[in-house]
């Protein structure tokens, strides 16, 4: 089997005490690679502020190799703060009111993909299969290509594709979309998110369509599909059976005292929809004074991107709406809402999905939202909980049993909040089984291998042993 080399800007290093980042590239890669081996390149995460940035850090674990390269400050402004955070993250998360285009950023970007080119290149030996992730490196291809490259190279989107009107209304549009025609393999997470890529291809005139999954641009021909990401399922499940003779469990419990949690886990990022989902959790509690001081919202999340002027100010916001709930509707021995701005240990993080009642897993956009999966698979099948779950994430398209909500409507969550936790056993194990069984199926064993199969240009190999 071919070396495998990933590259992302985030590269999550081995956890030594089990600590993991709530976004889900970092969950989701870590396994798969640590399944098949090989290389990893991206970011250190370091900052420096003398030119020419020095030698790669290198470190091994296990079979898996990283590779990691500073950046300046400049190309940290410009690149990741400033065109992947404040241009395409936006863009891709429909939200044209925050997009700030500005060329410097855009030379930026397209500079430190450059980079991250002249850093890969002497790294790559002749069969290497090269599979590059997410927004901050769509023209990297493109360069390796430039350079003489012919390994095969794919690229996962781990975020949405908008529509053409949206994507459209950004001003280097052709050049991103020329890159990607540099692949051999496009994934992205849902059909819709590959048909609003193609629909951008055909109004600009890029390429042709060939077949569903077929294209062809500039003399290359590549494919384009959805590959669902998934999670450890198993793991997870078996992480959150054993958590609840846990300290923090037995903690957790003695605190909620007999009264239902409902729990909310996400980054602090204005695309998952956590003042909408505070709103109608107090919507909820107002509507159904007979809920107060029965049910508690645990809403767990991480500071996130705080140098980008959007996400500092949201810190703000939340907080002050979190406090406001609580001081209007709160009592002395009642907390409606406990607000935590740190990230949790995955094992503390799946019991309390497990001891959870309710998920609200509401964002405006996401990608997949690997929460909602995570919840799935930490449930007990005997008194399962109920997910919640916004129909513009990439997980409502497969886990059509969950509780789906539209999260710009306050109202309509609150009512779905009170039906979830009326919620007779006989529907909620339904309901789970029907998840469960998609999550086991679609885990991120057979994402890795789907994806990796479509890039060596073979099926999928057979057999690979999972871990356990
Ligand atoms: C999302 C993105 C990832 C990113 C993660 C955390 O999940 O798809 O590419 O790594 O958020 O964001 P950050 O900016 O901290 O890397």
């Amino acid at each position: 089997m071919s070396r495998l080399i990933v590259v992302s800007n985030r590269v999550p290093l081995p956890a030594k005490n089990g600590a993991a980042s709530a976004g889900g590239l970092a969950v989701a890669l870590q396994s798969a690679l640590a399944a098949r081996g090989g290389l990893w390149l991206g970011w250190s995460g370091k900052i420096c502020s003398d030119e020419p940035v020095g030698p790669l850090t290198t470190l091994k674990d296990g079979n898996i190799e990283y590779a990691l390269t500073d950046l300046t400050d400049l190309d940290v402004e410009e690149y990741y703060q400033g065109f992947a955070n404040r241009v395409l993250w936006p863009i891709c998360h429909y939200r044209l009111d925050l997009a700030e285009y500005g060329r410097r950023e855009m030379t930026g970007y397209f500079r430190v993909n450059q980079f991250f080119a002249s850093r890969l290149l002497p790294l790559i030996q002749k069969d290497d299969v090269i599979w590059i992730h997410d927004y901050h490196l769509i023209p990297l291809a493109e360069e390796l290509r430039r350079q003489g490259v012919k390994n095969r190279i794919g690229f996962f989107l781990h975020i949405p594709w908008p529509a053409p009107d949206v994507f459209l209304a950004m001003p280097v549009h052709d050049e991103l979309l020329k890159s990607l025609t540099a692949y051999d393999v496009i994934g992205f997470q849902t059909r819709q998110d590959r048909e609003n890529f193609a629909a951008c291809l055909a109004r600009q005139n890029i390429g042709e369509r060939l077949g569903e999954e077929e294209f062809s641009a500039a003399g290359r021909t590549f494919i384009a599909r959805p590959y669902p990401i998934g999670i450890e399922t198993d793991e997870f499940a078996k992480l959150a059976r054993q958590a609840g003779n846990t300290t923090l469990h037995k903690r957790m419990r003695q605190s909620l005292d007999g009264k239902d949690l409902i729990i909310g886990v996400d980054r602090l990022d204005y695309s998952k929809g956590i003042t909408q989902r505070i709103d109608a959790f107090e919507t909820f509690l107002t509507r159904h004074p007979d809920y107060q001081r029965k049910v508690t919202l645990l809403q767990i999340t991480p500071k996130s991107r705080s140098e980008v002027p959007e996400y500092e100010a949201m810190q703000k916001t939340v907080a002050e709406q979190a406090g406001r709930v609580n001081g209007a509707l709160g009592t002395v021995d009642w907390v409606p809402i406990r607000y935590v701005n740190r990230s949790l240990r995955r094992a503390a993080l799946a019991g309390l999905y497990r001891m959870a009642k309710v998920a609200l897993v509401t964002p405006l956009r996401d990608g997949m939202n690997l929460v909602a999966k995570e919840f799935v698979a930490a449930q007990d099948e005997d008194d399962p909980g109920v997910l919640l779950l916004s129909r513009f994430a990439g997980a409502a398209h497969e886990l059509k049993e969950a509780m789906l909500v539209n999260p710009y409507d306050v109202e309509g969550t609150a009512d779905v909040i009170a039906r979830s936790l009326a919620m007779p056993r006989e529907e909620r194990q339904a309901r789970w089984e029907g998840m469960m069984a998609t999550v086991r199926e679609n885990n991120v064993f057979t994402w890795c291998d789907t994806f990796l199969g479509d890039l060596a240009g073979n099926e999928a190999p057979e057999g690979v042993e999972q871990p356990r």
